[in-house]
């Protein structure tokens, strides 16, 4: 049986967690593909009570699901035991939580220099969440990096960790004027967080496969979204992984032609965190306006997130870099009690109209959206179960965005919990 893969379609915070918990009850498995702790993903159980998911899959809240943190994300131990500890503390059952051995951790360093790094920027940070991903992500492909296996060999962990230290103090003492790290603390933080993992980590990529063969459904959750791409988004202003539905395959081992629906997750607006181009961000009381409603404060940094209208040029984008099948539009009830809607359809840059996402980094910061405005609905859709339930308004403006990122959508958001979801 099949491999889904569910991807945000934005910059991140689309709903990835809402609907995860959502097709929970359809699948056997949900795995994390990359990113690692920068995630922040909302789940509302129907008796209310909400979760905040950073490392852990949002399947977990699901009886019965069985979650894994795949090869390709990148994991702090000593995050990933307080997220446990905050989970079983609430009740939630996270003993079948698997950890591939090939995941790579997150170490003190890669914290410590992520955030001075950042530092040294200045003005032309990231504004990255500060919990180490880029680093660790960079020694990954730098063939320097220490995997989720080594806590099993405390010889191996060692020599990785002195190899490491050699550089990275160089780094931290003469380039960014900071304290060294001392090898037996480094050793002695990541063993005694690897006693309290090390029966989780496996080899999740032959039981993910054998699963498949039995024809159990694994569902590929991903994490931040396709503007956050290392390859397809607005770099250098993006996230150090592959969000996009290609980087399911490796972040989890299984080849692509597992993978038979791609679920792209897009708010009816927009909203980013952090630095980089946002052609339809608002400046004005209408951002303001957006992110009251719509309760945009970070999950993970409770940094506010920047507004804008929905960009109909960024939906056509993720659509083809990541072969949506189908859209779950969330949100929709954020836009309740505007008079008018606008939609940005194109850009224009230089002067020149551009229906695509622009080929440079310039061009994208510097395009100018072009507006279409749809007429609003004042009805509180919050109760809306079924299409039919929506405004006409409502109805038309849904309609519309399906014509210009040319994908159906095939579920509706209209409020955090479960149920307050529509269904086509
Ligand atoms: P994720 O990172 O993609 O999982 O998204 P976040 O959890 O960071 O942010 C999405 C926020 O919107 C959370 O607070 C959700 O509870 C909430 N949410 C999800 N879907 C809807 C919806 O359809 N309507 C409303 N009003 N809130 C929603
Ligand atoms: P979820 O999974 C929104 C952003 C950061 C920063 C950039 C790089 O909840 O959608 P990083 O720490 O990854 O090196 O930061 O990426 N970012 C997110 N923005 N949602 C996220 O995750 C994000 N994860 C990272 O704000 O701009
Ligand atoms: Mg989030």
């Amino acid at each position: 049986m099949p491999a889904i893969v569910l991807i945000g379609a934005q910059w991140g915070d689309e709903g990835k967690g809402k609907a995860t918990d959502l097709l929970g009850g359809q699948v056997q498995w949900v795995v994390r593909y990359q990113g690692g702790n920068n995630a922040g993903h909302t789940v509302v159980l129907p008796d209310g009570q909400d979760y905040a998911l950073k490392l852990i899959p949002s399947g977990i809240l699901t009886p019965g699901v069985r979650n894994v943190i795949g090869n390709g994300v990148v994991v702090d131990p000593g995050a990933l035991i307080d997220e446990l500890a905050g989970l079983d503390a609430r009740g939630v059952d996270t003993s079948g939580l698997l950890l591939s051995a090939d995941a790579h951790l997150i170490m003190p360093y890669h914290i410590a220099i992520d955030k001075v790094g950042e530092r040294y920027l200045g003005k032309a940070k990231i504004g990255t969440t500060g919990r180490g991903i880029g680093p660790a992500y960079q020694d990954k492909i730098a063939r320097v990096g220490v995997r989720a296996a080594d806590l099993l060999d405390a010889k191996i962990l060692r020599q990785k960790v002195e190899a490491a230290l050699d550089y990275k103090n160089q780094v931290l003492v003469k380039l960014y004027n900071r304290r060294a790290l001392d090898v037996d603390e480094v050793m002695e933080s990541v063993q005694a967080a690897g006693r309290q993992i090390e029966h989780r980590i496996a080899d999740t990529r032959l039981m993910l496969n054998r699963a498949l063969d039995n024809g159990e459904t694994v569902l590929l959750e991903g994490s931040q979204g396709t503007l956050l791409d290392v390859d397809h988004g607005t770099y250098p202003f993006v996230t150090s992984s592959n969000p996009t539905a290609g980087g399911a395959a490796v972040g989890a081992g299984i080849g692509p032609m597992r993978i038979t629906r791609v679920i792209g997750i897009l708010k009816a607006y927009t909203t980013r965190v952090g630095s980089g181009p946002f052609p339809t961000e608002l400046h004005d009381a209408m951002g303001e306006r957006l992110r009251k409603v719509g309760g945009e404060v970070g999950v993970n940094t409770k940094r506010p997130r920047r507004c804008g209208w929905f960009d109909a040029v960024i939906g056509r984008y993720a659509t083809r870099v990541n072969g949506i099948t189908d859209y779950f539009l969330t949100k929709l009830d954020v836009l309740s009690g505007l008079e008018k809607v606008p939609v940005c359809v194109a850009y224009e840059v230089n002067g020149r109209r551009c229906d695509e996402m622009p080929m440079t980094q310039t061009d994208v910061h510097h395009a100018v959206p072009v507006y279409e405005e749809f007429p609003g609905w004042w009805e509180d859709i919050s109760e809306a179960r079924t299409f039919d339930d929506l405004p006409a308004n409502a109805q038309a403006y849904v309609e519309a965005l399906e014509g210009m990122i040319g994908a159906r959508v095939s579920a509706i958001g209209v409020g955090p919990g479960r149920d307050q979801t529509i269904e086509r």
